[in-house]
């Protein structure tokens, strides 16, 4: 009765099993897991949301493909503070970067084409592309010092059937950008690139080598991905975009397609295009808060795990997320449950994330500061004894 895209093994995992009866037994939970903004203290305050959203407009209806225009020409000045010149008509509104990419697989692949994704990288790519019919390849990144996509590698896994090549800078969970050679080395391979920028403000330091955005580039086709999920740490109001940029016939051919594709769902909703002008240009005071909290909590990780432990964490250029390898005396599955179990601090399992080989953990870096601090030091005393 059911489509075979949609057979997935629905059974809990082990770590949910035992998370969730820790949990209804009342044991202790550090969440070091917890990336929601939302429920990690940085939340915006309700009374500057409820003004954002407060707009009288709200009861008319203007369907509008790309999105209001109001609400595209504040993302576009979003990007000019950036310093990048944006039109607005080369960008599509949508609900959020997932549904961005379903936008873009649609206009790009055809059922059983297939899509080269980065490795290790988010675990939802799977769930999007099959339910765009299509094949997730991988292509890996490496960590030698720092990380780097394995362009030799991406180049053989891009096969005739490979539609399209997806970058995440940075990438989530290693926290590294796309570099400008990686670049020249995807764009000879002439397939369209999408680009998940989500984290792209979230940056740590400076580096000429590092890839600011494609939103802007004029050479072959690229989808640019964002949204206020994370620049404006407001997942909730379901608002992200898709910038177009390339070769401008491309680009027109592309947008065309976009606009009917975009027309058939109208999912962004009113009220948050009214907002987003108000929202926009409060989101650098909410990202600066954002950007501390991920700093300090990396810079506590790095003391805690000093260099005695056995314990490393990997180095990273930006986002939300700290890798952390681990001694391979046990499986990162072993890991993970001692962890939860034994010291009640939950942490995500490099294997969710793809990681090559073992044993790795992901952590998020938004949890309050006492509780990562915490569960820090427990993770270095449950390594190092
Ligand atoms: C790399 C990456 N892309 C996209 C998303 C989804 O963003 P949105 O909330 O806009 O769908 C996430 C969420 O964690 C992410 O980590």
């Amino acid at each position: 009765m059911f489509s075979r895209r949609t057979r997935w093994s629905l059974e809990p995992n082990q770590l949910t099993t035992r998370l969730q009866l820790r949990r209804a037994a009342g044991g202790e939970v550090l969440d070091l897991t917890e990336a929601n903004p939302t429920r990690a203290g940085l939340g915006w305050p309700g009374a500057a949301l409820a003004e954002a959203l407060a707009d009288p407009q709200v009861a008319s209806y203007q369907p509008s493909p790309r999105g209001l225009p109001a609400a595209r020409a504040a993302v576009a000045a979003y990007y000019q503070r950036r310093g990048v010149a944006m039109d607005p008509d080369h960008l599509v509104l949508c609900a959020s970067t997932s549904e961005a990419y379903s936008f873009v697989f649609k206009l790009l692949a055809d059922p059983g084409d297939a899509v080269l994704v980065p490795r290790p990288s988010y675990p939802l790519f799977e769930f999007l592309a099959t339910l765009e019919s299509l094949v997730v390849r991988s292509y890996p990144l490496a960590c030698e010092g720092r990380w780097r996509i394995d362009t030799a590698a991406l180049a053989a896994g891009c096969t005739a059937d490979v539609r399209a090549i997806v970058v995440v800078s940075p990438n989530n969970p290693t926290g590294s950008f796309l570099s400008q050679p990686e670049l020249a080395a995807l764009r000879a391979l002439g397939r369209p690139l999408v680009a998940d920028e989500v984290f792209g403000d979230y940056a740590l330091g400076e580096d000429p080598t590092r890839v600011g955005t494609l939103a802007a580039s004029r050479e072959g086709l690229s989808f640019t991905l964002s949204g206020l999920s994370k620049l404006a740490g407001l997942p909730q109001l379901k608002l992200g975009w898709i910038a177009v940029a390339g070769e401008p016939a491309l680009v027109g051919r592309a947008l065309e397609r976009l606009d009917v594709i975009a027309d058939t769902y109208l999912s962004v909703g009113t009220p948050v295009q009214l907002a987003t002008p108000r929202l926009l240009e409060q989101a650098p005071a909410q990202k600066a808060r954002i950007q501390e909290r991920v700093e300090g909590n990396r810079a506590v990780l790095a003391r805690t795990l000093g260099p005695e432990s056995a314990a490393r964490a990997l180095p990273a250029d930006g986002g939300w997320y700290a890798v952390v390898r681990l001694p391979r005396t046990r499986s990162e599955e072993a890991w993970v449950l001692e962890l939860l179990e034994r010291d009640g601090v939950l942490t995500h399992p490099g294997y969710f994330f793809d990681f090559d080989e073992e044993a790795y953990l992901v952590l998020s870096l938004l949890p309050e500061p006492a509780v990562f601090a915490e569960a820090a030091a427990r993770l270095a005393r449950r390594v190092d004894g």
